[in-house]
């Protein structure tokens, strides 16, 4: 991409409507603009992560034998009366009539519409187990949505939903999920903990959260300080020393960014959903549901990873791996620039955002802090005179000198380094 084609400009003045850091910078670095009150507009280069963030849980969750749907967001009422859920989800459903006045949501989540398929596909235990999941645009008419994309009204969520054929099954499929979950939140290169969670509105008694810790995070997490036991505060409020080994626990805020529930029979009982089993008999499924907050992730690694100059994205979610900042009049046309540009495009295709504007080299290095690439590769005269290059590490400010030729080469190293510590 060249920043001269490229329409969208940061913000250099502080937006006055966020109220915590991943909101501020990404309303500065052109990510996202509201169009109502938890109602975002996702510009290119949000896309651009936001793509990413999904490619790594698709892999995952087809690794763990998931396969993609897309179920509808438009949902008829008489489905969620079945679990009684059409009164117990209260204001946060977002409802609505068609022109014949029959009510309709839109999905909050959706156990009732993937059990009333799956009970229309699943006859026998043979079929089982099936773990359908989709990634898609949910609705929640939150009471106080803010933080901008951290709690939206319309935001982007993986859902996936398990049905087999025995309660063991089922619990084999829930540790599935959880070390997949961890393999998601470390392939996206988030510092997370997976803690015990109160189920709330979708049910069932057992339940854990990913967590991504953060100073502006809502929930709140205690957990041991000798093993490995963690909670939300919800769950054991009272909790002065750990249940398990007894030594003094601490607190701290995080961003809840993925939930899985064990549900049993909750749903499939109430709507009435039943295979044959081994034996003959009709029995409800054994069921489970796990969610991502897609779009939530994105706000949450830049809550986690910023400095006062802007983002500092992860590479593996990062919209695009490297800026090249040609610095001085016409250096953007410069054979050797061009060059350089060809051999690094063709290393990492389409990554990479060349900053052929005619603007101060200030402006430059500003821009691409702010947007947070993980790596500049500035191109001052005097260096490419001699046949250099610069490389600059966002994480780090550190900055290494090589000869233009071994910058593609550089840049590969240098993005496979292991994720540091955070
Ligand atoms: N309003 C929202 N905006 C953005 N992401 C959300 C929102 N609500 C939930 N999510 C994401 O979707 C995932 C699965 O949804 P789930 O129903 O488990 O959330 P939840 O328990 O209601 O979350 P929270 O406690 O934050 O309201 C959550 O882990 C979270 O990452
Ligand atoms: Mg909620
Ligand atoms: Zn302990």
């Amino acid at each position: 991409m060249r920043a001269s084609a490229d329409p969208i400009q940061t913000l250099h003045e502080e937006p006055a409507e966020a109220e915590v850091v991943s909101h501020r910078l990404m309303l500065r670095a052109g990510l996202v603009r509201k169009l109502a009150g938890g109602v975002y507009s996702y510009l290119p280069m949000a896309i651009r992560s936001l793509r990413k963030i999904e490619n790594i849980i698709r892999e995952e969750m087809n690794r763990a034998g998931g396969q993609e749907v897309l179920l509808p967001a438009l949902q008829p009422s008489d489905l969620w009366e079945k679990t009684g859920r059409w009164q117990a989800y209260g204001p946060e459903l977002f409802r609505l009539a068609d022109r014949h006045e029959r009510p309709f949501a839109l999905g909050p989540t959706h156990e009732e519409v993937i059990t009333d398929l799956v009970s229309q596909l699943v006859r026998s235990y043979r079929q089982l187990p099936f773990l359908p999941y989709q990634i898609q645009t949910k609705f929640r008419d939150e009471r106080r949505p803010r933080f901008g994309i951290l709690r939206g009204r319309e935001f982007i969520m993986k859902d996936a939903y398990s049905f087999s054929a025995s309660e063991d099954d089922a619990r084999q499929i829930y540790v599935r999920m959880q070390e997949t979950y961890a393999r998601i939140f470390l392939r996206l290169g988030l510092e997370h903990r997976m803690v015990e969670a109160d189920s709330g509105l979708i049910g069932g008694n057992l339940s854990h959260e990913f967590m991504v810790m953060a100073d502006s995070g809502e929930d709140t997490v205690i957990s041991c300080e000798k093993c490995s036991w963690a909670s939300n505060i919800e769950k054991a409020p009272d909790a002065r020393v750990c249940p398990h080994c007894g030594a003094s626990v601490s607190s701290r805020t995080a961003i809840e960014v993925g939930h899985v529930f064990y549900l049993g029979h909750k749903y499939s009982a109430k709507m009435e959903t039943t295979f044959l089993d081994a034996s003959g008999n009709e029995i409800p499924f054994f069921m489970g549901c796990y969610g991502i907050g897609v779009s939530r992730i994105m706000a949450a690694a830049i809550e986690q990873a910023h400095d006062g100059q802007g983002i500092v994205w992860p590479v593996p979610i990062a919209p695009y791996r490297t800026a090249i900042l040609p610095l001085g009049p016409g250096m953007a046309e410069k054979p050797e620039v061009l060059a350089l540009l060809a051999s690094i495009e063709s290393l990492w295709p389409d990554e990479v955002y060349f900053d052929d504007r005619e603007v101060r080299p200030g402006i430059k290095f500003q821009d691409a802090d702010l947007r947070g690439f993980p790596f500049q590769v500035i191109l001052g005269e005097r260096h490419v005179e001699k046949g250099n290059g610069e490389i600059k590490i966002r994480r780090t400010g550190e900055r290494v000198v090589a000869p233009l030729t071994e910058v593609p080469s550089l840049l590969s190293r240098l993005a496979q380094a292991p994720l540091p510590e955070a």
